[in-house]
């Protein structure tokens, strides 16, 4: 049998604005999660969370997709809106679109990333979880994970790994999707991938087909037409192996790139990674953040997590994280701290066009 690993998370209200999910809501969902183990939907779980998001990490063998997992978390998250709504947080229910599982909980506003997997005789896996920001923040660092052997020395020195992976790209504009190769199309690849807004990554696999990573790609904001909440991104990746090793899937992290999000899901920002603990955006209600768990699967259970960035050679990130978002704030109302206008969650551009109509005056050519 196979082991399906499915990590949903949504925003379902947290204190001091949107800042850090309250505990009594991550109990509730460890309860529920513990509910569904002893009715044997699920085999294991893991609840966390990064900033205003609650993360349910489960494995199970009823593979992806599955209406039964899928209803559990959404009822899990249906009962912390409860608890949300009766310590009046902020933001209660935020992400949930519908208050009715129809059986698929894709389009009701929690983020969905799975895969379904033979386990090997040991098979490590590394789920990630942000807050304030997009999935479209994953774009460079699965590609340097998967397709840049300055980061990944696997791909050179590793024979399972020198034929490369096979990147699944979604266009989340039009609904389309493509498969291109690494190494042989990488520069296709990366033009698109460098429209961190549009195109992101769903899926990386092996030449030989078998899932290597797996990101939650809902963009809550087209979805529900209008912004409703911050698509705060997860994603799993497999290592060792025929993988990348366990560090060279982690190292990319090392260096805190730009990503879309941070205030008002406006700006751009550095990606901090932090401890569990420490995942929590304050400052100007970021920067974007991310935290790393280190599992062991094995029969469908998680052994762990090691608490990945917990580790004080990611310090020097975090202050360069800081010093970078000192440099950015700087900017205040200007790009490219501000996104670009279409990329903005916020905007008074419209209201403010209006209003100044009349007194824009034709320029002669
Ligand atoms: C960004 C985010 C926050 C809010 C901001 C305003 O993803 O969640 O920065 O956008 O705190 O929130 P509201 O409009 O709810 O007052
Ligand atoms: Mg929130
Ligand atoms: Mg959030």
């Amino acid at each position: 049998t196979k082991t399906t690993v499915s990590v949903l998370k949504a925003d379902v209200g947290s204190v001091s604005g949107h800042g850090v999910a309250h505990e009594a809501l991550i109990q509730i969902c460890k309860d529920a999660l513990a509910k569904a183990k002893e009715e044997s939907i699920l085999k294991d779980f893991y609840v966390t969370r990064c900033g205003d998001d609650i993360d349910l990490i489960m494995t199970h063998t009823n593979g992806e997709d599955n209406e039964e997992v899928h209803k559990t978390a959404f009822d899990a998250f249906m009962a912390a809106t409860e608890k949300a709504r009766e310590l009046k947080l902020y933001g209660a229910g935020q992400d949930l679109l519908s208050d009715t599982f129809s059986g698929n909980i894709k389009g009701m506003g929690p983020g969905v990333a799975e895969m379904e997997f033979k386990e090997r005789p040991s098979d490590p896996v590394i789920v990630y979880c942000c807050d304030k920001t997009e999935p479209g923040a994953f774009n460079l660092p699965l590609y340097k994970i998967f397709a840049d052997p300055f980061n990944t020395a696997g791909l050179v020195i590793d024979p399972s790994l020198h034929d490369g992976f096979k990147f699944e790209v979604f266009d989340v504009m039009e609904h389309r999707k493509v498969i291109l190769n690494a190494p042989e199309e990488s520069y296709d690849l990366l033009a698109l991938l460098g429209s961190t807004g549009r195109y992101v990554i769903k899926r990386i696999f092996k030449k030989n087909g078998e899932i290597a990573a797996s990101v939650s790609t809902e963009r809550l904001n087209l979805m529900a037409g209008q912004y409703v909440g911050k698509d705060d991104p997860a994603a799993i990746v497999r290592a060792q192996s025929g993988f990348p090793a366990a560090g060279e899937v982690i190292e990319p992290f090392a260096f805190p790139h730009l990503v879309g999000g941070w205030m008002r899901g406006s700006h751009n920002g550095p990606l901090m990674p932090t401890s569990q603990k420490e995942a929590n955006p304050i400052r100007f209600d970021g920067p974007p953040r991310i935290i790393g768990l280190g599992f062991q699967v094995a029969n469908a259970t998680l052994i762990g997590p090691v608490d990945l960035f917990d580790d004080p050679a990611f310090d020097n990130t975090r202050n360069r994280a800081a010093d970078i978002a000192d440099y950015m704030r700087r900017h205040g109302p200007f790009e490219p701290h501000r996104l670009p206008s279409e990329e903005m969650e916020y905007t008074s551009l419209p209201g403010v066009l209006t209003k100044l109509e009349e007194r824009f005056e034709k320029m002669d050519e």
